[in-house]
């Protein structure tokens, strides 16, 4: 968790230290659902906000316009290189060990990026074995320098503690979940603490569907502040990497500046965790077996 002074200090360029040394912006553009010219715009017009994370997948079908956006970015901002900016992108489907190594070569080639800052396993399915291959493909993709960053997404504890388990000199430094003060997954959010996990707060907005909570509006209230706002910062303050989705410039701006300069007293952290429903926008794989 961060503390407060740490989030009144919040910008853009604020990021956290995986435990592989590298750096990650704690606040990301998410780009599910966003396709074409909208997706290129809207990574586009993040990166001009400030925005220096990117998080896409192969299931979004959009890397190939992800990297387009960003290096059309770079060229015209000489002041940043490729390093400026981090890449996420992962795993679609969990069949083997060859696959998976051709899939992460794919996803190089769609987004011309020459390497990933952060792939994650998708999901867990698959059951042990298959889990145990995938990542040992992610593992030696990394060692190759395809990869700088490894991780999972929708990992529940027990598949966390059977990769810490295979690969203790390799642990996952991400699992990425949903996280949203009506979803606070508190179990698996204190395992990834304890173990020093980073965790990325993916539909940080509930996918605009709780905005309208009384506790929400009161907090936003109070501080002068949106409810979308008040969702971003909740994640952020509990020391989580958020990814608000918009394919909007205003939101796609709003979203980074007003979780700028400004923090949530403890008190409100508390009442936001307290509206915690598991509730879950799309999918929980979590406790898949
Ligand atoms: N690993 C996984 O399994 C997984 C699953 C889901 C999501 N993710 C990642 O997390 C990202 C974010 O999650 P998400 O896309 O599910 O949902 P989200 O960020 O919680 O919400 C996105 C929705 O909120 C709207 N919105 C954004 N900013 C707003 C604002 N300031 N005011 C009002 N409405 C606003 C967007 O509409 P407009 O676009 O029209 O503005 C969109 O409909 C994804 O894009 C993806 O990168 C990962």
């Amino acid at each position: 968790m961060s503390s407060k002074e740490a989030q009144e200090a919040f910008t853009a360029d604020t990021c956290l230290t995986l435990a592989n040394g590298e750096k990650i912006p704690q606040i990301q553009l998410g780009v599910w659902e966003s396709y074409d010219e909208e997706c290129y715009n809207a990574v586009l017009w993040a990166l001009e906000a400030g925005y220096r994370g990117i998080d896409s997948a192969e299931w979004y079908e959009n890397e190939h316009i992800c990297g387009r956006a960003i290096l059309d970015f770079l060229s015209k901002t000489p002041t940043l290189t490729r390093s400026s900016i981090f890449f996420t992108t992962k795993l679609r489907h969990n069949v083997s060990y060859d696959a998976t190594r051709a899939a992460i070569t794919r996803s190089l080639e769609q987004s011309k990026l020459s390497y990933i800052d952060l792939y994650l396993i998708h999901a867990p399915y698959g059951g042990p074995l298959i889990r145990e291959e995938i990542y040992r493909a992610l593992v030696d993709a990394v060692k190759e320098g395809q990869v700088k960053s490894w991780g999972v997404s929708n990992y529940g504890i027990r598949h966390l503690q059977e990769i810490l388990d295979k690969f203790p000199d390799h642990p996952p430094l991400v699992n990425q979940i949903e996280l949203n003060p009506f979803n606070t997954q508190s179990e698996i959010v204190e395992f990834c603490r304890e173990k020093g996990i980073i965790l990325q707060a993916y539909t940080p907005l509930a996918k605009s569907q709780r905005f309208e909570d009384e506790t929400v509006k009161a907090v936003a209230g109070k501080y002068g502040r949106s409810s979308a706002e008040v969702m971003v910062k909740w994640g952020l303050q509990e020391g989580f990497v958020s990814l608000p989705k918009s394919v909007r410039k205003e939101r796609i701006v709003g979203n980074l500046k007003g979780s700028e300069g400004w923090a949530l007293e403890e008190e409100d952290m508390v009442k936001l965790r307290g509206l915690d429903e598991h509730f879950v926008t799309e999918w929980d794989p979590t406790d898949c077996p």
